[in-house]
């Protein structure tokens, strides 16, 4: 699969716009967050769905930039929320200045990505602006589920699919959606996009919390056992809950509920209990199959069998990755 090409041409129009300039304390940290790379996922998904319908790729620049920037401006803010040290192997924005430079340039960021799309004719830009409003006011949903989850020790799995369904599936999916409708697709071909872009998204935090236990430190570029650390219900810890009995899981509630162990001894212990309850395999079986799901959605949409194999190849890529 060659993405080269959508990557490039990104990534040059990306250093072509975001230019520091004064105050430089609200326009460094842009730079730096956007510089550190990043898988580019979404704007990858918007220039691949414009060019799927058969439209020149070029169309989709500014929304893939709208929705790049959008992200990174959720990760400013996340990761205060989070308390994370480490994004994309270099310190968070909050920790290399400080959490008010992160919100007010998290805030400059969520501006432009929106200023972004209006280069758009009308119809088109108000169509991009309905979907991009409405998703950006579910990430917070989302984001406001996951924080309440820290908190609750009786979340449900169906519960948790919500939450990571508004934080995380809802933009993938309207990276999708923005490229089908910058192409001037029909709606049931720009409806089927979405779908597949909320499966892939299911999958892809459900990667995400994986690796966030068992990733490799040297290549996933945020600290390891972070949500651990944070008491997050993801699904490891649901299917650890739902499949741990008797001293294993007392011991297990005890890791959540006490601080009587180093932060260490806490994430490698909740790690092994990862494993022996099968969470870890249920996880992995999971993303399977939103992936599957995802590539079954693709089937009937009016695009050619190449660009569809595209769009599959880069959900294995995803399910594969380190990163
Ligand atoms: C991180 O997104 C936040 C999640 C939704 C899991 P990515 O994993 O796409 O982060 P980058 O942009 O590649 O660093
Ligand atoms: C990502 O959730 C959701 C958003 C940033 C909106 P995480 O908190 O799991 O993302 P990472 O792991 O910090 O990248
Ligand atoms: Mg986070
Ligand atoms: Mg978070
Ligand atoms: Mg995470």
């Amino acid at each position: 699969m060659d993405l080269t090409i959508f990557r490039t041409s990104f990534i040059a129009f990306l250093e072509k716009e975001v230019k520091v300039k004064e105050p430089q304390n609200l326009y460094s940290p842009i730079d730096y967050i956007l510089q550190l790379g990043g898988k580019r996922v979404r704007p990858l998904l918007v220039l691949m769905s414009v060019n799927a319908f058969n439209k020149d790729f070029n169309k989709g620049l500014h929304a893939a930039l709208a929705v790049e920037m959008f992200h990174n401006f959720t990760l400013l803010h996340d990761d205060i929320m989070d308390a994370a040290p480490l994004r994309r192997g270099k310190p968070t924005v909050h920790e290399k200045w400080d959490v008010n430079t992160a919100i007010l340039s998290g805030d400059a960021m969520m501006i432009l990505a929106n200023q972004y799309l209006e280069v758009y004719e009308a119809d088109v830009y108000k169509k991009l602006m309905q979907l991009f409003q409405q998703t950006a006011l579910e990430v917070c949903e989302g984001q406001q589920f996951d924080m309440d989850f820290e908190n609750r020790d009786n979340v449900s799995i169906p519960e948790y699919i919500e939450m990571i369904r508004l934080k995380t599936s809802v933009l993938v999916a309207a990276a999708l959606k923005m490229g089908a409708i910058i192409a001037n697709s029909s709606d049931a071909d720009a409806n089927a996009m979405y779908e597949y872009g909320l499966n892939l998204g299911l999958a892809f935090q459900l990667q995400d919390d994986y690796l966030d236990a068992f990733g490799d430190p040297k290549t996933f570029g945020k600290q390891i056992g972070g949500d651990i650390i944070e008491n997050k219900k993801t699904f490891l810890v649901l299917k650890a809950q739902e499949s741990l009995k008797g001293e294993d899981l007392d011991l297990f509630a005890k890791l959540y509920t006490t601080n009587t162990v180093s932060t260490e001894e806490k994430i490698a212990s909740v790690k092994d209990l990862f494993e022996k309850s099968g969470a870890v395999a249920a996880i992995k079986k999971e993303i399977k199959e939103y992936t599957l799901k995802a590539f079954g959605v693709l089937e009937p949409v009016t695009i050619t069998e190449v660009t569809k194999n595209q769009l599959i190849d880069f959900g294995n890529y995803l399910m594969g990755r380190e990163v």
